[in-house]
């Protein structure tokens, strides 16, 4: 560990109150906690079961990016999901996700995070977590999803790496303050526990309004990148499948699944 609170699975176990955390592998060190869950989920590990790590030496962001993952500062951990859902539905995971850190976040530290769509974690305009989910499909269905969370928590807006330093922050940079990790950690999946009791109980239509209050995408202008394709519009909605529906200067509506949102001012 490289200063700060250590993360203590065994006080974890007691503070959570649902089926996410069934299980919990820690670890000091992984490659991707993401990667870790996959083998653990191919291998049968049940719905809820949990990979923290104390740090990673090849996380990954979404769309093939590095997620920089030094230790004792940050929160790096991965969910393994087998919910009855269709493959076409997967972006749910992502949205369940996010919609569970930033509640949970706000709740016990104060921060006002958002949501990017379609999984960045913002503190304003800055970066301050990104969720990677990855879907395991057999036959078109989806046999297990891997909702991956990285939160920057405990680091100095000074030590982020120098490339994402300008865009970037973490909790203590906000609050000026350490927070525990356990602590954290235990309120997201707890958050994310009730999610999917709300999801099973009452359909999508509660998650879907809870994170366009949580966002700051919708009802403004945007530029969006799809691939090697900019296209700019306004984003005017998520549909329920968790897509964006981006209304084009010629009125038509296009439905996104996949891209990188910047707000036109
Ligand atoms: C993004 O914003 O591009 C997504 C970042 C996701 C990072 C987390 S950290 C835990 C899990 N393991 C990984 O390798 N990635 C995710």
């Amino acid at each position: 560990m490289a200063g700060g609170e250590e993360i203590d699975s065994e006080i974890l176990k007691t503070l959570l109150k649902g089926r996410i955390g069934v299980s919990i592998t820690y670890l000091a060190s992984a490659g991707s906690t993401n990667t870790v869950a996959w083998e653990l989920a191919e291998k049968g590990a049940p719905h809820g079961t949990v990979v923290v790590a104390d740090c990673q030496t090849k996380g990954r962001g979404r769309l093939g990016r590095e997620w920089i993952s030094p230790a004792g500062h940050n929160i790096y951990m991965s969910v393994i999901l087998r919910p009855s859902m269709r493959l076409r539905d997967a972006t749910l995971l992502t949205i369940v996700a996010a919609v569970a850190v930033a509640g949970a976040l706000r709740d016990d530290t104060g921060v006002h995070l958002s949501i990017k769509w379609p999984n960045d974690l913002m503190v304003s305009d800055k970066k301050i977590g990104g969720i990677l989910c990855e879907v395991k499909s057999v036959n078109g269905e989806m046999a297990f999803g891997i909702i991956g969370i990285g939160v920057n928590v405990n680091s100095a807006v000074s030590a982020l790496p120098p490339q994402i330093r300008g865009t970037a922050t973490s909790l203590r940079g906000e609050t000026k303050k350490e927070h525990s990790r356990t602590d954290l950690i235990a309120a997201i999946l707890n958050r994310l526990d009730n999610w999917i009791h709300i999801m099973d109980a009452s359909g999508r239509g509660p998650l879907l309004n809870e994170w366009r209050r949580l966002s700051s995408t919708l009802k403004m202008p945007v530029k969006v990148v799809v691939g090697t394709e900019t296209v700019s519009g306004f984003a005017e909605d998520i549909d329920d499948e968790g897509m964006l529906l981006l209304r084009m200067p010629s009125g038509i509506v296009r439905r996104i699944s996949s891209g990188d949102v910047s707000m036109l001012r």
